[in-house]
């Protein structure tokens, strides 16, 4: 990428699609129609980031098992005639939570210097710690969950029942959970929303300390792009599960890895967009009205450092006139 190109910051235009996907999806709320908002999203999506000079090579979008379609992997997004770049596209982060109406769906799309996002092969899922700024360096995936968090209270100065843990509510998680409680940190279980969750850590006054446990592996990735642009970090590990829903090592050419933020995302310019599309700990969902819409979003990028709110207040009547997008009906 040229210095004029990098310091673009495309993370104050792929806002723009992450909310083109919330305004669409965010019509479902509570409908129970996970594969109706799915699509609504992504045709927002694609013709939103026709918008964008940039030259994009999806290479995440595939969903996790069991989950409906995405973006499909190797699709090219953009105008062509930018920068080159791997983007990584979940248009609703937590379908379930959009379908029954829960907190913390987000849309979420990353960009970063072509080849430099992990490109999952078929490893499903993930087992994750994720922690903001001050905990980067505390993290050790092999090391013991008890060991993990006194290095994480440590780095941040806290006593170990001050801290907060999110987690994933998933029975696979019933023996970490256990370990968690025996240390005395506190934690909050969350139905849906990895990312999310991960993307907590990182931002001041949310109350979450750390992400443990096992979720998909895209949303590692995407949890990466984020935390790299927050200053936090993540490691990561594939997993499989068994018949009986059981974390157990994976096969394959990374089995056994231990995967750093930067083995997830290598580059230094990443750029980062979510829009709440139900309200949450983050950000407020879409807000509709008769003549328009409300969203709020992250927009976030590593090169500066910056990470913004953007409060977007979006009229039905201008951008039915420049959109093929049918903002105002389903
Ligand atoms: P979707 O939005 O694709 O449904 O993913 C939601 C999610 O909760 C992710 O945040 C998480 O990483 C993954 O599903 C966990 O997978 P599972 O539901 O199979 O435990």
């Amino acid at each position: 990428m040229s210095a004029s190109s990098a310091d673009r910051n495309l993370a104050l235009e792929i806002v723009r699609v992450t909310e083109a996907a919330a305004l669409a999806a965010g019509r479902y709320m509570g409908l129970g129609q996970r594969e109706a908002a799915r699509q609504a999203a992504v045709e927002a999506i694609h013709v939103l980031f026709s918008t964008v000079q940039m030259n994009g090579v999806v290479v995440l979008g595939g969903g996790t098992p069991g989950g409906v379609p995405k973006v499909s992997p190797g699709e090219r997004v953009g105008t062509g005639d930018g920068p080159e770049l791997d983007v990584a596209v979940d248009p609703i982060e937590g379908t379930r939570l959009l379908a029954q109406g829960r907190a913390n769906a987000l849309s979420v799309v990353a960009a970063a210097d072509a080849g430099s996002m992990y490109r999952p092969n078929g490893g499903w899922y993930m087992e994750k710690i994720a922690v903001g700024p001050e905990a980067r360096g505390a993290i050790d995936l092999t090391a013991s969950v008890e060991d993990n968090l006194r290095a994480i209270a440590q780095s941040k100065k806290k006593d170990l029942d001050d801290l907060t843990i999110v987690v994933l509510d998933r029975p696979r998680h019933a023996s970490l959970i256990a370990d968690i409680r025996a240390t005395g940190a506190r934690i909050r279980l969350i139905t849906d929303g990895d990312v999310a969750g991960a993307i907590m850590t990182g931002v001041a006054d949310t109350g979450i300390d750390a992400l443990f446990g096992t979720g998909g592996t895209e949303e590692g990735v995407m949890a990466a792009c984020a935390l790299k642009c927050l200053g936090g970090a993540i490691q990561g590990r594939l997993v499989s599960l068994d018949l009986d829903g059981n974390v157990i090592p994976a096969d394959g050419e990374d089995a056994g890895r231990v995967f750093n933020t930067d083995d997830l995302v290598s580059s230094d310019n990443v750029f980062f967009a979510a829009t709440g599309i139900t309200n949450g700990d983050l950000l407020q969902g879409v807000r509709y009205h008769g003549a328009g819409a409300r969203t709020e979003s992250f927009s976030m990028r590593t090169r500066s450092g910056t990470f913004r709110t953007v409060i977007a207040h979006h009229r039905w009547d201008k951008l039915m006139q420049i959109s093929q997008i049918a903002y105002d009906h389903r």
